[in-house]
């Protein structure tokens, strides 16, 4: 997959609106339909000591992640993207669609490089995102952090 037209179509959709929810929700609109073999495309948003379901495309999904749970939980704890190849095998996984097969979570920072939120993907396809496709949804990641929380960024 080529990644440079979406990471374009990314910052272009994002750029000048004011308004998290309304990038959010479109971000997790332009994944949906750019990417293939996927079941679920969306955010969880920091607050409280937890995740928080945000805006997203795919079937209704568990509303709050406790600290350090599931793939999303871990990812974010670590600061580190989680690139699961087999979600069974990953203990503590949140099934929210019984039908994903892998995953792919990417923490979120604000201006201060603190983590605020999660990208989660997910696929029914086992060992659905690639080394390339981790590089790609990366730098999809950095468009969507700069137009959210970015400096410059209006929230
Ligand atoms: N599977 C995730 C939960 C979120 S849903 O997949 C939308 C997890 O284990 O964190």
């Amino acid at each position: 997959m080529e990644y440079e037209l979406l990471i374009q179509q990314m910052r272009a959709l994002l750029a000048g609106v004011e308004d998290q929810v309304a990038c959010l929700a479109n971000a997790s609109a332009l994944l949906n339909a750019a990417l293939p073999n996927i079941n679920w495309v969306g955010f969880y948003l920091a607050k409280d000591g937890a995740l928080w379901l945000g805006p997203f495309q795919g079937a209704p999904a568990c509303v709050r992640i406790g600290a350090g749970q599931g793939v999303c939980g871990a990812a974010f704890a670590a600061d580190q993207t989680f690139r699961v190849g087999d979600v069974h095998s990953f203990p503590g996984h949140i099934a929210c669609d019984p039908a994903s097969r892998s995953e792919l979570v990417i923490p979120l920072h604000d201006a201060q490089g603190v983590p605020v939120a999660v990208l989660d993907i997910d696929s029914p396809v086992f060992c659905r995102f690639s080394e390339a496709d981790e590089a790609g949804l990366s730098a999809i990641a950095k468009e969507i952090e700069r137009a959210v929380w970015g400096n410059g960024a209006c929230m």
